[in-house]
């Protein structure tokens, strides 16, 4: 029986090793003892030809289901379940971001609730409706990633109020970046968006500034850990309320 799920791990999760196609996936135990991974994850890679390598428990993979922080997926069991993307290189990047896209879907949300443990459906799935301030959660600093934001990101975007009258005009303000709804995947990704390749790196993630187009005065360099007080900051954020009418500058 055990031998049978290790050859069944094997097949669908290859070798631990991530290949160059793959993101890194860790999530917890317990998971992997009720059959969930083995019942969602083929479901994944039969719809996209993605395959994650996972890695039971361990911290730095691509991709992290856990019962903390990141964005909340569904809930059961006794618990939340959270999905958090690291920032990884651009490729495995983006395979996690299809996973988290198909863990988010109708479809995905789907064969979520239909996994069952003795016959009973033990997950459910969609939890936007049914919990109203349930919000994404990460496990930065909001103080330190607001001062960051400061330093870092106040010269060109409006932070908050105490810039309000800063930044520079044509700049869209992190209070109506983050009324997008696909705002968590654009700040995740801002370092890789025009203008801030040639002014922002990401420590370990981003490419090294092209010699051909040397970085602007007073590039940034941020690491990991700095990106994700960023982000932590920024769901405290509230959207501005489009529907309020301008104020005069
Ligand atoms: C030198 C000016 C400058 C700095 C510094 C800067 N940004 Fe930006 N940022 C911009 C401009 C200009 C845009 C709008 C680009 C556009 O609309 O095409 C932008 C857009 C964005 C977007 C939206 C991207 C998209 O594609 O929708 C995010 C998110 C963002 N910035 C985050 C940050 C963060 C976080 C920092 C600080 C760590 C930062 N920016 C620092 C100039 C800057």
């Amino acid at each position: 029986m055990l031998r049978a799920l290790f050859l069944t791990l094997v097949f669908f999760f290859g070798t631990s090793a991530v290949q160059a196609q793959d993101f890194s996936l860790s999530g917890p135990k317990s998971l992997n003892k009720n059959g969930f991974y083995q019942f969602l994850l083929p479901r994944f890679s039969l719809k996209t030809g993605i395959r994650p390598a996972l890695q039971m428990g361990t911290e730095g993979a691509d991709a992290s289901l856990n019962t903390t922080s990141g964005i909340p997926v569904f809930e059961g069991l006794g618990q939340f379940f959270y999905l958090d993307l690291a920032l990884a290189t651009p490729e495995r990047a983006a395979k996690a971001e299809r996973f988290a896209d198909w863990l988010l879907s109708d479809v995905g949300k789907r064969t979520i609730e239909q996994f069952t443990i003795d016959g009973t459906a033990v997950f459910t799935a969609t939890l936007a409706e049914s919990e109203e301030d349930f919000v994404p959660n990460f496990a930065g600093d909001v103080a330190r990633g607001e001062a960051l934001s400061f330093t870092n990101c106040a010269r060109c975007h409006v932070i908050n109020e105490r810039n309000r009258m800063k930044g520079i005009g044509s700049t869209p303000s992190f209070g109506l970046l983050r009324t997008l709804p696909d705002w968590l995947e654009r700040f995740r990704t801002f370092s890789e968006r025009l203008p801030h390749p040639s002014i922002i790196q990401i420590i370990g993630v981003s490419e090294p500034f092209s010699p051909f187009s040397p970085p602007a005065n007073r590039s940034v360099e941020l690491t990991v850990d700095q990106v994700e007080d960023i982000i932590s900051y920024i769901v405290t954020i509230q959207p501005i309320d489009l529907g309020a009418p301008l104020q005069q500058n």
